[in-house]
């Protein structure tokens, strides 16, 4: 039996609700299971658990998944430990060693652990001297060390990868993994930190220059199948048993700003890694806690990113506070300056974001000017025109009434006049899309959703795929395809709990699958309706070609190119 038919086997002999009932009662309405969420503090129940497809879903928390999913969450434990504890209830007994059950990357895994463990080693040598000192003057312990796996690439040549090469790990392997670089170690000289995925595991690193140099300050390990910067957040296994204590977490900009809060005991924290928020970081971030902090630079571009952020947070449902940090600190060099009760006190002082973005506008303010305090109660009022709650907007609105000496009915008249103003550009916004088109996206996103979701139930239109090798534009969408296919044909039959734990290092692959499987569509299908969504999935592809090739020929100045354009296009509009 291959690895992921062993999974699989153990996956099937436990029931969801019997397991999820040793947490949190449940009770049967209609054909699902429903109960209070044991992961928050939860009134009304909202985590639903579906026996036919063995799988949960909380409405409130959005956590989701298979028995693997709910075990690793609530026992929080890695994939590998939850597959063994479960294996070990039903008797299936992993012979081989779990490791070789760990999925297809295990080697990589494997050779960052090593690497990883090479690294801390190397620090602690005569070569690691310079290096230790450096982090001694930054304040940085051994606890500290040893807590976040620091280490040390030392600046040798190839001292990682001979290392590497000698346990019988081949070059393409490392080169793959960006420890190779043509004939050299990728990190020289550099300081090591490790980054953890979200069940814990080393999955590439970042390394700081700690010498005079003219290299850049960073260097991070590029995209792997198992890393991409962007939907990675540093510290993310290790904060969650404190965000579950504080019910909340703060986001940082650099993993020197976790690495610092942590030595203060500040333990709820992750850090972007200087990247601006991901789809994927929300999905992850929802796991964590729908209460968040975001305590970024400072500086100007740090302001702006908590904006920025602040505003996406606020729209994937959180409940964003944010933490301002003066005069260009981050929190790093913050709590060196001022300590940890000054720290603790700007925590718990932090503003609500929608007036967070206030004072922001009354930074550049000069109140003694009447233009510009008019431009300033102008633009707070829009702000508080977005606020969905009456009460809040009423609050701000007294607020701003004290603070700039204008009458509060005078305010109110003119936040009216947003208000409406409002709704009807959103109107005029809608109109300006053009109708046609819009409807015409939803059709094709919908077309494209509920043929995912058929595929998943109905190898029919598995078939269907393959043979009319349907394109879809968004990459997760296609590679999710990809992944369906892939399975069914290697296999068989697709259990929709199966296929989550199969899908478990693909993050971004998640998201679209989860929204798919929320569907809940007739199991049975004609062809009638598949031969639907091929032509809306397909016409719609066409279009945005000649869309595409369109802008080409206006850009183009070279006639014949021009022409040869047309001609495409032409071709393309018979086909349409
Ligand atoms: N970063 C990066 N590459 C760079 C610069 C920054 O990947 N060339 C990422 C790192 O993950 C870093 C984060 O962006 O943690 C924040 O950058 P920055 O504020 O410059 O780093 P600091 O946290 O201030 O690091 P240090 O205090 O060591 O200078
Ligand atoms: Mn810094």
């Amino acid at each position: 039996m291959n690895n992921q038919n062993t999974i699989n086997d153990i996956r099937s002999k436990i029931d969801i609700v019997e397991l999820i009932g040793e947490y949190a009662p449940l009770e049967q309405k209609g054909s699902h299971f429903w109960g209070s969420c044991p992961f928050h503090k939860d009134k009304s129940p909202s985590l639903m658990v579906d026996p036919q497809k063995q799988t949960f879903n909380c409405w409130s928390c959005h956590r989701s998944g298979n028995v693997f999913n709910f075990y690793q969450e609530i026992e929080n434990v890695d994939f590998k430990e939850a597959l063994k504890a479960l294996g070990e209830r039903v008797g299936v007994s992993l012979t081989g060693g779990i490791s070789s059950f760990d999925s297809r990357y295990s080697k990589y895994y494997e050779i960052y652990d090593l690497s990883s463990k090479f690294y801390q080693l190397m620090l602690n040598t005569d070569s690691g001297k310079e290096a230790k000192e450096y982090l001694k003057k930054r304040g940085i312990d051994d606890e500290t060390i040893k807590e976040f796996g620091i280490g040390l690439a030392p600046n040798e040549k190839n001292k990682l990868v001979s290392y590497l090469q000698k346990k019988n790990y081949d070059s393409n392997t490392l080169s793959d993994l960006w420890l190779l670089n043509g004939e050299v170690d990728t990190f020289i000289n550099r300081i090591m930190f490790p980054l953890d995925d979200r069940n814990g595991r080393v999955v590439g690193f970042s390394g700081r220059i700690y010498t005079e140099s003219n290299f850049s300050k960073y260097m991070n390990t590029k995209e792997t199948p198992i890393f991409k910067k962007g939907s990675c957040l540093y510290h993310y296994k290790s904060s969650k048993e404190y965000v579950r204590i504080e019910k909340s977490v703060i986001i940082m900009e650099g993993f020197m700003d976790v690495i610092r809060a942590s030595t203060i005991g500040v333990k709820n924290t992750v850090a972007l890694m200087g990247t601006a928020l991901t789809d994927e970081q929300i999905v992850l971030l929802k796991k964590l806690s729908l209460n968040v902090y975001l305590c970024l630079d400072g500086d100007k571009p740090g302001l702006d990113a908590a904006l920025h952020n602040g505003e996406t947070l606020e729209k994937a449902g959180f409940n964003v506070k944010v933490i301002y940090l003066k005069d260009d600190e981050d929190p790093d060099s913050y709590i060196l300056k001022y300590g940890k009760e000054k720290f603790i006190s700007l925590i718990e002082n932090a503003l609500n974001y929608s007036d967070f973005k206030i004072s922001r506008l009354k930074m550049d303010i000069d109140f003694s000017s009447p233009d510009e305090l008019t431009k300033y109660i102008e633009n707070v009022l829009k702000e508080i025109s977005l606020v969905e709650s009456e009460i809040t907007r009423e609050i701000m609105l007294k607020k701003l009434a004290t603070e700039t000496n204008v009458s509060y009915n005078t305010l109110e008249k003119n936040l009216n006049e947003y208000l409406n103003a409002k709704d009807s550009s959103y109107i005029k916004q809608q109109n300006f899309i053009s109708k046609e088109e819009n409807i015409r996206k939803d059709k094709y996103t919908r077309a494209s959703l509920e043929f995912l979701y058929y595929m998943l139930i109905n190898p029919k239109v598995i078939k269907v795929y393959d043979s009319k090798k349907l394109y879809f534009i968004d990459s997760n969408m296609r590679n999710l395809a990809g992944e369906i296919s892939y399975y069914y044909h290697n296999y068989g039959d697709i259990l929709i709990a199966d296929f989550y734990t199969y899908l478990n290092d693909k993050k971004e692959l998640l998201v679209v699958f989860e929204e798919v499987i929320k569907l809940s569509l007739d199991e049975e299908i004609n062809d009638y309706v598949i031969d639907d969504y091929v032509r809306v999935i397909s016409d719609y592809n066409v279009r945005q070609e000649i869309v595409r090739l369109r802008e080409l020929m206006m850009k183009e100045s070279d006639e014949l190119e021009k022409a040869k354009i047309a001609e495409k296009i032409r071709l393309l509009r018979i086909e349409e």
